[in-house]
């Protein structure tokens, strides 16, 4: 087990590019799972072989229990790593697949038999050992591929989307083998997935990468409910939040945004400080589980009535979809709330809940500082059409 430490990490692959890692500032305590989340081309991989040390960086350092190792080689960084191809050696049996970094390190014979009896165990391929790749699966040929790299007890697991070529009912069932995995060893372990489902599910922190930039770190919870900025909102949530444009608008020393349904107006009292001037175009960030359906007929200040347009049944939850300034809007209701396509909807939004965004910078706007970020709200005239 281990700390690490990337501090001011740059990386340039030369040419005159721009650099594919700026900046990267992450740190993880010893045990902690790491999830670099990110479109693809964004320097996951990179960052990774840079760790590895099958990268060189181009500034910046790597601390693993406080000391330095960018400058050593990678045989000497004690670290595993796991990528998304899994090459297995196809003229060796498993065993000898699982053994093979051991023996070049020259463990006992004795001592390797007991390791991979041990990873074996582990990932549940007892039965498996004496057969070729060629007579597994693909979800088999990568816990061999796992195994590989747990048979060594290294100071830290790199995983580069070790699930991604397998199909989804395979990747849940090795998602959470790979949580226990981790709840069992408890290895410090930096894991990359373009998986949104796993960033959340399995990390103790998540870092959302966009440009070789780190665009938010935290844990999955801060990632989800108090995104950074516009894309971290965007790219964390299935069905995706909700953004809706609209204007500032000021009234009576309160700061509004009109949202409306082409069947029915609100204004939305916005948390925000009172610098913001009047006119500033922001974007509303709304989950679709944040969206409650309120009784028909009865008045909350911040309710607009919506109609259904497409009603999506998904099995756990019904989405319907409805339009407010223009932009369609997903309502995350309970499987038995299926109302029918063209009914009416009284959204009721919780003006304490909803983000606030510039629509230029895409920075997330927060209620003034020394504010509670609560919002009085006095009674408005509701604008009927
Ligand atoms: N060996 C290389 N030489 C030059 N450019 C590279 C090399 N490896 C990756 N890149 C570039 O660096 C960027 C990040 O790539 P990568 O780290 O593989 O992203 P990700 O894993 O997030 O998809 C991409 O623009 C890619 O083309
Ligand atoms: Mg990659």
């Amino acid at each position: 087990m281990a700390t690490l430490e990337l501090r001011n990490l740059h990386k340039s692959y030369g040419n005159g590019l721009a650099d594919t890692l700026k900046s990267i500032d992450l740190s993880i305590d010893s045990g902690e799972f790491l999830i670099l989340v990110g479109p693809s081309g964004c320097g996951k991989s990179t960052l990774m072989n840079c760790i590895a040390g099958l990268e060189d960086v181009t500034g910046g350092g790597i601390l693993v229990d406080g000391q330095d190792i960018s400058g050593m080689s990678p045989k000497d960084r004690d670290i595993a790593m796991v990528f998304q191809s899994y090459a297995l050696y196809p003229t060796m049996s498993v065993r000898e697949n699982i053994a093979f970094g051991l023996k070049i390190r020259k463990m006992p014979r004795a001592a390797i038999d007991e390791e991979v009896a041990r990873v074996a165990k582990l990932l549940q391929i007892e039965h498996l050992l004496e057969r070729k790749p060629a007579q597994l699966s693909g979800g088999q040929q990568q816990r061999v591929a796992m195994g590989r790299a747990l048979a060594r007890r290294p100071k830290i697991y790199l995983f580069d989307e070790p699930l991604s070529n397998l199909d989804a009912k395979l990747r849940v069932e090795m998602r959470t083998e790979i949580k226990l995995m981790h709840q069992r060893l408890k290895t410090t372990t930096v894991y990359v997935t373009h998986d949104q489902i796993e960033a959340m599910t399995l990390g103790d922190k998540v870092a959302v990468m966009k440009d070789g930039i780190v665009q938010q770190f935290g844990t999955p919870q801060q990632i989800y409910n108090d995104p950074a900025n516009l894309f971290v909102a965007s790219f964390i949530g299935s069905p995706p939040m909700n953004f809706v444009p609209l204007r500032v608008q000021r009234q009576g020393g309160q700061l509004l945004g009109l949202l409306d349904s082409g069947q029915d107006r609100c204004q939305l009292p916005l948390a925000l400080g009172d610098e913001i001037a009047e006119g500033r175009e922001l974007i509303l960030g709304l989950r679709p589980e944040q969206i409650v359906i309120a009784e028909a007929g009865s008045n909350g200040l911040s309710d607009v009535r919506a109609e259904v347009e497409v009603i999506e049944p998904t099995g756990p939850d019904t989405l319907a979809f409805v339009t407010l300034n223009g932009a369609k809007v997903c309502c995350r209701l309970a499987p038995d709330a299926a109302p029918a396509v063209g009914a009416t909807l009284q959204l009721r939004l919780d003006p304490a809940r909803v983000l606030l965004f510039d629509a230029q910078s895409g920075e997330r706007l927060r209620a003034a500082p020394g504010g509670t970020g609560e919002t009085k709200v006095t009674p408005l005239a509701r604008h009927k059409h």
